[in-house]
């Protein structure tokens, strides 16, 4: 070795043992904070209305007239170009048929109806008023309780055909599930915030709060995008509460994983299976395909209310902006396809259900805040994505999920995975697409859990 090379030497041991100190440094589990639950509503601070309301939804003539009339009046939409399907947004041809379709033969009236097939009901939590489906089995058998979580752009409605599968008694099985399926505050029939600050952490303890509430002491918890965050959260915050979760899009948010991925590029089958490699490998196709799609996230994540403003009046360009990520999240060769590949999966009737309850709510601006109030330096405080989740945890990998984490990385942070398991078909928003194959992955992931309980008394 000569002189520089000696020299190169040593500077890189230094190097190598600093990075080494300091990923496990970052690598410490921080501790649980206390979270503050403060009052959400409007004005001064009012006592709780803790009594529990039936709900049903039933939306007046005047949003229904009001809402025709914007249909059958919006501007001409701007034609895309022709070889472009949805590669510059969702595709005007289709989003012509959509409103087509709205207009003509969507029947908001039989809508309700179906949207009403739950019990559903409100009640006051934090100053906000929580609308949420409540399915207690008539059954002698074991009822586990489960709080379903919805992510954004999504609604309630994605678990219509999922709840059924996970009240209904059925053979072999010794269990069912008592589900609570709240809209999250700020979506649909839930109310916003008035007063900033209601990231994912403050929302984890309203809902834990809504669980409480109802009178549970133990429950589980399933979700999906913000759901699959929101579980994860009041799993690392509230082990008191929550027995385990159960993820579809499991995500280990500390920036440690992100150089573990990068340090493992160089050899990566030391450290995970060639189809895990294959998913993640090359960064650089990965992050050009973040880029191309988390455009919408930095625009919610710091100006929600001026984006709100046009999706808040057009019908039309709500639809747009929602039925766009059902295209990119179902399969991501879709945008690729004229028909966006919607009525594969889904149906015009499922799909305007969900945009409805956004539109006549007049949610979307209070649910994009979700973003800001969520990236924002104040929940930096928190030190929440670098706190180990301890609780027993599952997660469902759906292969065409937008994102995906190897076990190798999710393990850091959910260190008592005792279900995972990797799926051939299915996308982002499973329990609206493949309802049977999730419900069944979450009664299988359950009943390891169960053992454990019992074990644990
Ligand atoms: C909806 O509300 C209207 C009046 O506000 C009432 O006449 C109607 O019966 C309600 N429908 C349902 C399904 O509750
Ligand atoms: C995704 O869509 C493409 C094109 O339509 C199709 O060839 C492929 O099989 C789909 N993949 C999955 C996993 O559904």
């Amino acid at each position: 070795m000569g002189k520089c090379g000696k020299f190169l030497f040593i500077v890189a041991s230094l190097i190598a043992v600093f990075v080494g100190v300091k990923i496990k440094e970052c690598s410490k589990s921080p501790p649980i904070p206390t979270v503050p639950e403060p009052y959400w509503g409007p004005g001064k601070e009012v006592k709780d209305d803790t009594t529990i309301k039936p709900f049903k939804v039933n939306i007046s003539d005047n949003v229904l007239d009001d809402l025709k009339n914007r249909l059958l009046r919006h501007r001409l939409i701007t034609k895309s170009l022709e070889d472009s399907n949805h590669h510059y947004g969702i595709n005007s041809a289709l989003l012509s048929e959509v409103v087509d379709f709205w207009r003509n033969d969507y029947d908001w009236r039989k809508r309700e109806v179906y949207l009403n097939k739950f019990p559903q009901f409100k009640t006051q939590i934090q100053g906000l008023d929580i609308h949420y489906i409540h399915v207690k089995p008539d059954t002698n058998i074991q009822k586990i309780p489960l709080l379903i979580l919805h992510g954004w752009p999504g609604s309630v409605r994605e678990f219509y055909e999922i709840i059924p599968m996970l009240t209904e008694v059925q053979k072999g099985r010794n269990f069912v599930f008592e589900i609570v399926a709240p809209s999250l505050p700020g979506y649909g029939f839930s109310d916003g915030a008035s007063k900033s600050g209601l990231g994912a952490v403050e929302m984890s303890a309203v809902l834990k709060n809504l669980m409480i509430r109802l009178g549970y002491k133990r429950f589980y918890v399933q979700g999906g995008d913000w759901g699959s965050t929101l579980a994860a959260t009041m799993g690392t915050i509230y082990p008191d509460y929550v027995k385990g979760i159960h993820c579809n899009m499991c995500m280990n948010y500390n920036p440690v994983s992100y150089l573990k991925l990068f340090v493992a590029s160089f050899y990566p089958t030391y450290f995970m299976t060639e189809k895990e490699v294959e998913s993640i490998y090359p960064l650089s196709n990965l992050m050009s395909k973040h880029v191309l799609e988390s455009g919408y996230f930095h625009l919610q994540a710091t100006k929600p209310d001026t984006l709100g403003v046009g999706l808040n009046d057009s019908p039309v360009g709500l639809a747009a902006y929602i039925l766009e990520k059902f295209i990119i999240g179902t399969n991501y060769s879709y945008r690729n396809r004229m028909d966006g590949g919607l009525k594969i999966k889904f149906d015009y009737n499922k799909l305007l259900d969900n945009v409805m309850i956004y539109w006549v709510t007049n949610s979307i601006t209070t649910s994009m805040r979700l973003y800001s109030e969520t990236v924002n330096v104040a929940q930096r405080k928190y030190n929440i994505n670098k706190i180990e989740t301890k609780v027993p945890s599952a997660c469902a990998q759906f292969i065409n999920d937008l994102f995906y984490q190897p076990e190798w990385i999710l393990r850091d942070k959910y260190v008592n995975m005792v279900h995972l398991k990797n799926f051939d078909d299915g996308g982002h928003f499973a329990a609206l697409e493949v309802p049977g194959v999730l419900s069944q992955d979450i009664f299988e992931a359950i009943t390891k859990m169960e053992v454990l309980e019992t074990t644990k008394e």
